[in-house]
């Protein structure tokens, strides 16, 4: 597998090795490892019968070889995507998240998901999907990549001009696109009174328009974002439950974790660890049996060991092993970002 270039704009010399570990805990190809040809770099691997879907979903894939003697022949990727790339590529701002760490870590928390229930459709590429959550979603970059791969998104953040602007956005890009869509904000009542605002859209990539073509096997994308803290995500969302839960958790840096309310109501401090330490309970409970929640971190604030804790205190299993532990990579001088992923017991 070669490795897409722009995958070194965000992990430097790591991305081979971080591809590596992608392909280890979402697939079951043999013995992945980092290998030079000509003095360019690839990820190698042996496989007996290989689903290329499942190299076509890794988030750094640029292309795949097999090899034939001494040369390399070209396999083709089949097309995985339900939608197009700039829907996570045009918005910039201070804060987000990168749009292909993103995708990586969705990838991995959804590779680990067995939930069973109600029959969802079946995406390109031969997987189920998802209902995914991101309780702290900012301006939206895991709902977007989620519906780059067929899931639904939906998301709490406390930071109500965020889910202003990922409205505004998703509107004109989906008006733009002629994608078929109904997009909806109203207020959230419970027990009679407001206690935040809903944003809410439904996509069709499946259906042809005058300006889209009908992507075959597409099926319909829901995308619902409430305003509020995210230790209240369970109140907000009331009886609904989640596949995954994938968020890129506060660095304590320059996205504190400023709640309004947090101190006010003494609901905890200020640092991203207290906040996991009250938030994942709350996530733990909307994830159905079977459902995966992926988290990433600044790990200079809180170590692996302590967030596996608050994580198995709250019922969860953190994936174990050593390709786990190979995403760990440097963001700046403060921030050493890495990911945990933890299995919510199938029934
Ligand atoms: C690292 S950013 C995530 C950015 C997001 N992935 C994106 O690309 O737009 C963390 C987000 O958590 C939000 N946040 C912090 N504390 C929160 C809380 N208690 N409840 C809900 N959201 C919170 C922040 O406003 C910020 O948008």
């Amino acid at each position: 597998m070669l490795v897409a270039p722009s995958a070194n704009h965000v992990y430097a010399e790591q991305a081979p090795t971080m591809a590596v570990a992608e392909l280890a805990v979402t697939t079951t190809v043999e013995n992945p490892e980092r290998t030079a040809m000509a003095g360019v770099e690839y990820v190698g691997f042996g496989a007996d019968a290989l689903d290329p879907a499942a190299i076509a979903r890794q988030s750094s894939a640029l292309a795949l070889f097999e090899r034939a003697g001494e040369l390399l022949r070209p396999v083709q990727l089949p097309a995985v995507q339900v939608m197009d790339d700039d829907l996570l590529t045009i918005t910039k701002y201070a804060g987000k998240t990168n749009e292909m760490f993103t995708r990586l870590l969705l990838h991995v928390t959804c590779a680990q998901v067995r939930t069973a229930g109600p029959e969802r459709p079946v995406l390109p590429g031969g997987v189920r999907q998802l209902d995914v959550l991101d309780p702290m979603a900012g301006r939206g970059t895991t709902l977007q990549a989620a519906w780059l791969m067929g899931h639904n998104g939906f998301g709490v953040e406390t930071d109500e001009r965020a889910v202003e602007q990922l409205a505004a956005f998703m509107k004109t890009y989906l008006r733009r696109k002629r994608l078929r869509h109904k997009a909806d904000a109203a207020p959230v009542r419970r027990e009679g009174r407001v206690i935040g605002r809903r944003f809410e859209v439904t996509a069709h990539p499946g259906v042809a328009t005058g300006g889209h073509d009908a992507l075959e096997g597409a099926p319909a994308l829901t995308m619902s974002v409430l305003t509020g803290d995210t230790r209240d995500s369970a109140r907000l969302f009331g009886r609904r439950r989640f596949d995954a839960i994938v968020t890129d958790a506060p660095y304590g840096i320059v996205h504190g974790a400023r709640s309004a309310r947090g101190n006010r109501e003494g609901r905890g401090d200020r640092s991203p660890a207290a906040l996991l330490a009250q938030a994942i309970p709350v996530w733990a409970g909307q994830l159905r049996a079977g459902g995966a929640l992926g988290i990433a971190w600044n790990a200079f604030g809180l170590t692996r060991d302590d967030l596996a804790a608050i994580c198995a205190d709250a019922g969860l299993e953190v994936c174990p092993g050593p390709a786990w532990e190979q995403f760990s990579h440097r963001v700046d001088s403060s921030i050493r970002r890495d990911l945990i992923v933890a299995r919510k017991p199938a029934r």
